[in-house]
């Protein structure tokens, strides 16, 4: 929470969203293409299947589809979002950001937009951004998506990573509230030494692309599996510890964890280290694997649609990754949205809105083509010798 004015100012989540790929990738699909098999894959991880995006599928258009879901829960117009953060580690391009296309499309006029990138920590470092942002009085509505196309950096030739990762997108809007609750404490960490043990090495300014470093399978997530599963389940238990004492709650007063869903024997193990039930702990992972910056909202996405969260209920989200980077927040989920009522005129904006988005983006694109042919290049501002410009 925070001070605006005399007033404090709590940053709730009102609305959610997710979107998976129809195409489903079994653990018996992957020992066709490396040599594994379900009977290794499962003990070792809890993962059976993940979501694979289909030719059409990026992180541009899943976040979209979750981050529409998530508006349409909270019964938000997309022109009252004031700021979009999507945490990603596969975004569409270098430039512009994902969450920029996911502003254009979704016809969020008045938002700022960016990236984040935190590895599989993406998720709750944004949401942390997003909630000091509205504590702090900076926005009243904040977009907060995570979405990955991991399968399109996964080295397919490699059954020590391949069978780990997914894609999907999931989303949560959050909303200024005087009503005590929504995220109540938030912590993010890094340790860049660990940098190399989870790392894509090309691709970026260190080494772009070349047909060396695509030969070397270079644009591909490489993995030192076992330091980053000591690495994780060392800082899922100690920051779950700090971030409830820092709600100045205690362990008890949890009713449910949801963890970075990166494989079921860290979360097992973080949880005999906390001393908790696991009727506590939220796991999706058979279904998806790890979809990075996406697991944590898609797991709180599906922990609400099957009643495992009820207002009023605390709970932690804690996620950690590449980097190495580690993120956690306890929130006080908040009573289900209010259905506003909405006139005639504002039920048809808001049927309306989303298609105009879209013949507005298309219109706006074909005009900065024609003002480009038309004006051509600004005249250069030169300037004479006593400073003044001609
Ligand atoms: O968001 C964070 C992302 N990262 C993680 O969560 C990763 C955390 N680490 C892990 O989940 C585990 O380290 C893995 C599941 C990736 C690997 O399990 P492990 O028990 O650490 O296996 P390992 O890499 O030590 O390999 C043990 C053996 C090796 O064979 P040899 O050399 O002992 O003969 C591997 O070649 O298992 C072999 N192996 C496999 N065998 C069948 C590795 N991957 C596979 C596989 N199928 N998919």
């Amino acid at each position: 929470m925070g001070h605006v004015g005399d007033t404090l100012t709590y940053a709730h989540i009102v609305g959610w969203g997710k979107y998976v790929p129809p195409k489903v990738m079994t653990n018996a699909d992957i020992s066709k293409i490396v040599d594994t098999s379900d009977e290794w894959i499962v003990p070792r991880t809890g993962i059976r299947e993940r979501r694979i995006a289909g030719p059409k599928e990026s992180a541009f258009t899943m976040g979209y589809a979750a981050a529409r879901a998530a508006l349409d829960k909270a019964d938000i117009l997309p022109t009252e979002v004031g700021l979009i953060i999507c945490a990603t580690a596969t975004p569409e391009h270098t430039f512009p950001s994902t969450a920029s296309l996911i502003q254009d499309a979704l016809g969020a006029t008045h938002a700022g937009a960016f990236d984040l990138s935190a590895g599989c920590a993406g998720f709750v470092y944004a949401l942390s951004i997003g909630a000091q942002v509205i504590q702090g009085g900076g926005h009243q509505v904040i977009l907060v998506i995570g979405s990955e196309t991991l399968s399109r950096i996964t080295n397919w030739k490699d059954r020590g990573t391949c069978i780990l990762f997914g894609d999907g997108a999931g989303a949560v809007v959050l909303q200024a509230s005087e009503q005590r609750g929504g995220v109540l404490s938030t912590l993010v960490r890094s340790d860049g030494s660990g940098g190399d043990l989870l790392i894509v090495p090309a691709g970026g300014s260190k080494l772009p692309a070349s047909p060396e470093t695509i030969l070397r399978n270079q644009h591909t997530i490489q993995m030192d599996g076992r330091e980053v599963f000591r690495f994780a389940t060392r800082v899922v238990d100690k920051s779950t510890r700090e971030v409830v004492e820092k709600a100045g709650l205690t362990l008890d007063d949890i009713e449910l964890f949801v963890p970075h869903q990166a494989n079921l024997r860290i979360i097992q193990a973080a949880t005999r280290a906390l001393g908790v039930d696991e009727s506590r702990v939220f796991v999706n992972l058979e279904k998806y694997g790890n979809t990075s910056s996406a697991s944590v909202p898609l797991a709180l996405c599906e922990a609400v649609e099957c009643g495992r969260i009820r207002p009023g209920d605390h709970i932690v989200l804690i996620g950690f990754g590449a980097g190495l980077a580690w993120a956690a927040a306890t929130v006080q989920w908040g009573p289900p949205p209010e259905p506003r009522k909405r006139t005639v005129r504002e039920k048809a904006v808001r049927a309306a809105i989303y298609p105009f988005a879209q013949i507005r983006s298309r219109v706006l694109r074909v005009w900065y083509r024609i003002e480009s042919r038309l004006l051509g290049s600004p005249k250069p501002t030169s300037i004479d010798k006593d400073g003044k410009k001609k």
